[in-house]
């Protein structure tokens, strides 16, 4: 395999690939700005196998011969061993991972190294790399993601369909739910974030080789060929766009700014229910931490954690929107500044979802505190409006009636359902004897039986379907 190099790398600007109409070395403070082979090296898997699926193109194409082809491809599987086992060595002067790598390749096989290139640019390269990146963050984030919404099921079939609990607005109690109900929630808001990601999947899935610098190439490539090989069944139809466009990136960016936000608010009920005030839940010790100082405490740090990660997220996703506003047609090299955020989003996702589901279905609720919190004295009062309702009082009636209710066992230190029947019948006149009997908590839930009500029956029509949905997607992605 070791074919000696007889090639001489030009001898300007540090011997850089670019460097044929310059003289002299490149300003040493210019070098540092430039360099991002410390950050875009990862992305070399993809960077070789974009170059390797080039290589045959171009043997296929005759652009190069069969030799020089296989060659190309050989000499790019030892690079890639080298690069996997750290054996690599990456020089900083070579800027990039792209032109690291072709030197490599060059210094390896000889030559035919120096072909690689062929109507080839950076710049419809790196779209590639990143493309083919994206491709797996987002297959890899698509099953953890899947993977917390059935934890998410789990819990609320197994511990939340016979547990009352209060539901909340403005954090105030407001209505009994069931907690399956209120893990629910969350199932449905991050189905709607795995539905963004299988949106915008489809937007990757267009291959930028043959693009060139910016307007395609004049040498008679064919990148459907690459496409084939790389696994894309659409090509790019415009090469400016190709080389321009960031908008998929920014796209997964906002998939997981929403996704975070989505999953801070989890963290928040999760680190509320785990208060001494709430004790609604506790996490289990290998999933808490203790106090330095404070010996007796349990704290939720990985629930904060959880929270406070959104903040990076949303912030990559500004970076970026920042970055590529205002930015003329077409490549600019600020559009190196994508990575960074890019790989700091997608790292954050790939460790906060599993986290979030390990949270999840370690979490042991506290069915006492729930039923008491959800028994509310005063919790009954829009089921007593709504008593009234069906019998003939007009809603805004009710509403007054019950209120003045409340407010009277309010003051007399009781709970709604303990009034007397003559002190009922004083604010409430419509009311029925038995009005009492359906201001049972057990009463007032399975009462919720319209379509997305907390009703037990309705909970358990909504996890079968979660259920359904989690299966064809799981046999979707398989
Ligand atoms: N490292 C560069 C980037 O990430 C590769 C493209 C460089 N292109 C150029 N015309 N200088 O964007």
């Amino acid at each position: 395999m070791a074919v000696k190099s007889k090639t001489r790398p030009p001898r300007t600007s540090g011997g850089k690939p670019w460097g044929g109409r310059f003289s002299g070395e490149t300003d040493e403070l210019l070098e540092k700005l430039s360099v991002s082979v410390h950050f875009d090296r990862r992305l070399a898997p993809y960077d070789i196998r974009g170059s390797q699926a080039h290589a045959r193109m171009l043997g296929q194409t005759s652009l190069v011969s069969e030799t020089e082809s296989r060659l190309m491809i050989q000499g790019l599987e030892e690079l890639k061993k080298r690069v996997d086992g750290g054996a690599f060595v990456w020089d900083p002067k070579l800027e990039d991972v792209h032109m690291n790598l072709e030197r490599a390749l060059t210094e390896l096989i000889g030559p035919a190294g120096e072909k690689l290139h062929t109507a080839r640019s950076r710049n419809d390269q790196v779209a590639l790399d990143t493309r083919l990146y994206l491709l797996d963050v987002s297959r890899l984030a698509g099953s953890e993601l899947r993977a917390l919404r059935s934890a998410l099921v789990e819990k609320a079939e197994a511990d939340g369909l016979e547990a009352p609990m209060p539901g909340y607005t403005h954090l105030q109690r407001a209505q009994p739910i069931l907690l399956a109900h209120h893990l629910m929630a969350y199932y449905q808001m991050l189905s709607r974030d795995q539905e963004r990601l299988r949106d915008l999947q489809k937007r990757l899935d267009r291959m930028p080789l043959g693009s060139g610098a910016l307007s395609g190439t004049g040498l008679p490539i064919n990148p459907r060929l690459a496409a084939d090989e790389l696994g894309f069944a659409r090509l790019s139809e415009n090469s400016l766009d190709a080389v321009a466009s960031r908008d998929h990136l920014l796209e997964f960016l906002s998939f997981g700014a929403i996704l975070m936000t989505n999953l801070s608010r989890l963290a928040e009920d999760i680190v509320l229910w785990c208060s001494q005030e709430f004790a609604f839940a506790e996490l289990p010790d290998g999933l808490s931490t203790g106090s330095s100082m404070m010996p007796q405490k349990k704290n939720p740090d990985g629930a904060e954690l959880m929270r406070g990660k959104a903040g990076r997220v949303i912030g990559d996703l500004m970076a970026l929107l920042t970055v590529v506003k205002g930015l003329p047609m077409s490549y600019n090299r600020d559009l190196q500044e994508d990575k960074e955020p890019l790989f700091d989003a997608a790292d954050t996702l790939l460790l906060v979802l599993p986290a979030a589901a390990r949270m999840i279905a370690g979490l042991s609720f506290n069915r006492e505190r729930l039923y008491a919190a959800a028994d509310d004295p005063y919790a009954p009062a829009t089921d007593l409006a709504d008593h009234l309702v069906k019998r003939g009082v007009p809603f805004r009636r009710a509403h007054g009636e019950a209120g003045a209710a409340v407010a009277y066992a309010l003051k007399k230190g009781v709970a709604l359902a303990d009034l007397a029947p003559d002190e009922m019948a004083r604010f409430c006149p419509e009311a029925a004897a038995d009005v009492m009997a359906d201001l049972k908590l057990e009463k007032l839930l399975a009462a919720r039986s319209a379509f997305s009500g907390t009703a037990p029956r309705s909970v358990r029509r909504q996890i079968k379907a979660a259920r359904k949905a989690l299966l064809a997607e799981e046999r979707r992605a398989a």
